[in-house]
């Protein structure tokens, strides 16, 4: 019986030294040590054997045990790392293979347009003045020279919230705003860029769109510092040959007051689709600031005059990119945003 064991022991350590994977070693393990296994049936037969030789060989049998358990977790930790090398090799880094591509952002058209309207003007000496989008009645129309019954309220329909606050349809809002804060200091100087809202909804009219304002307010500011500001803007965003031009309109809030229009930027004046064959563009709204406007906001309007003006941000982008349709400018379809 002990050569038996001595002889499972020997054939157990060389079956384990040449196993060549994991699967085989737990078949070994089965094998050997396993409820059927070739040891387990040996020891059953002690039982036969007698009281001298049972100690002795359960001894035996033992050690045999203690050695295959010792070689099998020795042979598996071997067999283990041997593994995790190879899945290592198969899975190596190939440092040189193109990495993942990031896409890279670009700047909305709109954001374009108006950061180069907002470069101009701080080159003019301009500041960039805020104002809320959800206004007062008053700052909206009411100290713009627009009281409660004013036909002149009806082009501009808007999202009331209260009876006196509402979401701004112009940012001439800020034009009180800022004037009560610096008076009576001289110059004001700011433009004002922002979201306005309008119950409007068609191919050149979104509910939302983006305005920017600008204030120019000292002593003997003139109708040709207007006309020379606003002209050398048209030519800044539009190219050198443009031509601008002012008919007489009305707003209340400026007194006299332009409309301004540029040299159509597609036939260059020749006439076409784009200017319905008149040769020019209507781009913006201006005049003098009404002295009513100039006293809500603590100046005195014997003393300073100035000039205002806004103009619709998607507009200029329309018509600087030959947009045609407004709406793909709030779409988010990468294919247009992809062009800027
Ligand atoms: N707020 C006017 C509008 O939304 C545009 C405008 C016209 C602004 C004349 C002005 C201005 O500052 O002087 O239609």
């Amino acid at each position: 019986m002990e050569e038996k064991l001595r002889k499972i022991g020997a054939e157990a350590s060389k079956a384990l030294a040449e196993a060549g994977g994991l699967e085989e070693l737990n078949d070994i393990r089965v094998r050997y040590l396993g409820k059927k296994g070739e040891l387990t049936q040996v020891l059953r037969g002690m039982g036969a054997l007698s009281a001298d030789e049972r100690p002795l060989i359960g001894q035996i049998a033992n050690e045999v045990r203690a050695s295959i358990e010792k070689e099998l977790a020795s042979r598996t930790i071997m067999l283990k790392d041997l593994a995790k090398e190879q899945r290592l090799k198969d899975e190596g880094i190939d440092v040189t293979l193109p990495g993942t591509p990031l896409p890279r952002g670009g700047k909305h058209p709109l954001t374009i347009v108006t950061e180069e309207i907002q470069e101009f003007f701080l080159g003019l000496g301009y500041s960039i003045a805020e104002g809320p989008e959800i206004e007062t009645d008053y700052y909206n129309f009411e100290a713009l020279n627009l009281p409660k019954d004013h036909p002149a309220r009806d082009m501009q329909d808007t999202f009331f919230i209260t009876a006196e606050t509402l979401l701004r349809t112009q940012t001439s809002s800020v034009q009180v705003r800022t004037m009560e804060k610096t008076t009576p200091e001289l110059p004001v100087k700011i433009i004002a860029p922002g979201r306005v809202y309008r119950r409007d909804d068609d191919a050149t009219h979104s509910p939302m769109f983006n305005q920017v304002e600008g204030l120019a307010i000292d002593r003997r500011i003139t109708f040709s510092d207007l006309k020379g500001t606003l002209d050398l803007f048209m030519r800044e965003v539009f190219g050198p040959k443009t031509k601008t031009r002012f008919r007489p309109s009305y707003f209340p809030f400026t007194e006299p007051s332009a409309e301004v229009d540029i040299s159509c930027v597609m036939c260059g004046g020749k006439g076409c689709r784009v200017c319905s064959h008149t040769g020019w563009l209507e781009i913006l709204g201006s005049g003098m600031v009404h002295p009513r406007v100039l006293e809500v906001s603590g100046y005195n309007s014997e003393q300073v005059t100035g000039f205002a003006f806004g103009l619709g941000v998607e507009r200029i982008a329309m018509l600087k990119y030959g947009i045609d349709d407004l709406r793909v400018l709030f779409e988010n379809d990468l294919r247009f945003l992809q062009q800027f």
